[in-house]
């Protein structure tokens, strides 16, 4: 049996099952709802009811005051809804506000693809799951090796599945020691998460993400949420693929593509690597975007950004309109 959740102050609507935990539905609609423990002990999701009715679907240790009790005030991540209902949930929209945390993962899947990219599945406790905000970073830290500083590639609404792309040509040692020795169910350490959240979650322009070879982990982060938002906006990738560089993840841009009829999706290749700024120049000539009336969402190393936002400067870009994450080579 599902139910209607409105979840204020944003008025987002989502369907919710007598099993599943209303914090699992507000998180699966894009919401940045503040939670910690997700068991019931910290207190963080506390949410009021407006409407409605729920009921536990486990055990919790935080303790309400009284006066809470009387207002409404329950854990999101304890209850699950028994009718339609109208809740209102602490959002958490900056990065400052999402606390350090330190997850031991473990290790699920590596599938390499066209003998560039790693793609790395692991798996926080039930218990501790990771709560980031979309585009932002964590440091990886395998056996005794440095810590490695990657973009969460995944949508901040699985905080239990987690991925990460990591580049097989990578000079890194861990890198390099992980994906050629790493087994199954290993634990890898994760600190973070860490750098800015740069969504505008209400636009008043279309959005356009802009993704640079590996760029791309960031931007599939960002564009997930963004989807879930349900916005009423046009939505753009464009990713940009310099040479021996694949688009690594072209089927599921098309799929969702397919599947999302405000999003149209274009993968363009670059082969003057030593000139990019001319070149996207001329592929931003082919790119069939208004780049003047949309918020531009960039993706790329430093040298790349340069060179892309030296492209843009043609285009009627206003300050303030880019707003870029930096990965590393
Ligand atoms: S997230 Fe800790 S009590 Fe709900």
């Amino acid at each position: 049996m599902s139910y209607q959740v409105t979840f204020l102050p944003q008025g987002k609507q989502v369907e919710c099952s007598a099993h599943e935990s209303l914090l699992e539905a507000s998180l699966r609609c894009g919401i940045n709802t503040a939670y910690s423990c997700a068991n019931g002990s910290c207190g963080d999701c506390k949410a009021r009811l407006l409407m409605g009715s729920t009921q536990a679907i486990q055990h919790t240790d935080f303790r309400f005051k009284e006066s809470e009790k009387n207002q409404d005030w329950f854990l999101l991540c304890s209850y699950a809804p028994t009718s339609d209902c109208t809740i209102e949930i602490q959002e958490t929209n900056s990065a400052e506000t999402i606390p350090q945390q330190e997850i031991q993962l473990k290790f699920s899947k590596l599938k390499i693809v066209e003998n560039r990219i790693a793609i790395l599945t692991a798996r926080a406790p039930r218990s501790k799951t990771l709560r980031f905000l979309a585009g932002q970073f964590v440091d990886l830290f395998f056996e005794d090796f440095d810590a490695i500083r990657v973009p969460v590639a995944s949508c901040p609404c699985n905080g239990m599945i987690i991925e990460f792309h990591l580049d097989v040509l990578s000079k890194h040692p861990a890198v390099t020691a992980l994906i050629s020795s790493i087994v199954s169910g290993q634990s890898i350490k994760l600190r973070g998460p860490f750098g800015a959240y740069h969504i505008n979650e209400n636009p008043e322009r279309d959005l356009l993400f802009i993704a640079v070879d590996n760029g791309f982990a960031p931007i599939r982060s960002m564009l997930e949420h963004v989807l879930a938002l349900e916005l009423p906006h046009k939505i753009q990738l464009i990713w940009i693929a310099s040479e021996n560089y694949p688009h690594y993840y072209d089927n599921i841009c098309r799929s969702w593509a397919d599947a999302f009829d405000q999003l149209s999706y274009q993968a363009l290749y670059t082969q003057a690597v030593d000139d990019l700024q001319k070149s996207c120049k001329q592929l931003f000539k082919q790119a069939l975007v208004d780049f003047a009336a949309t918020d531009i969402y960039l993706a790329a190393t430093a040298d790349n950004i340069n060179c892309i936002q030296a492209a843009l400067s043609y285009k009627n870009i206003q300050a303030g309109q880019v707003l870029i994450t930096q990965v590393s080579e």
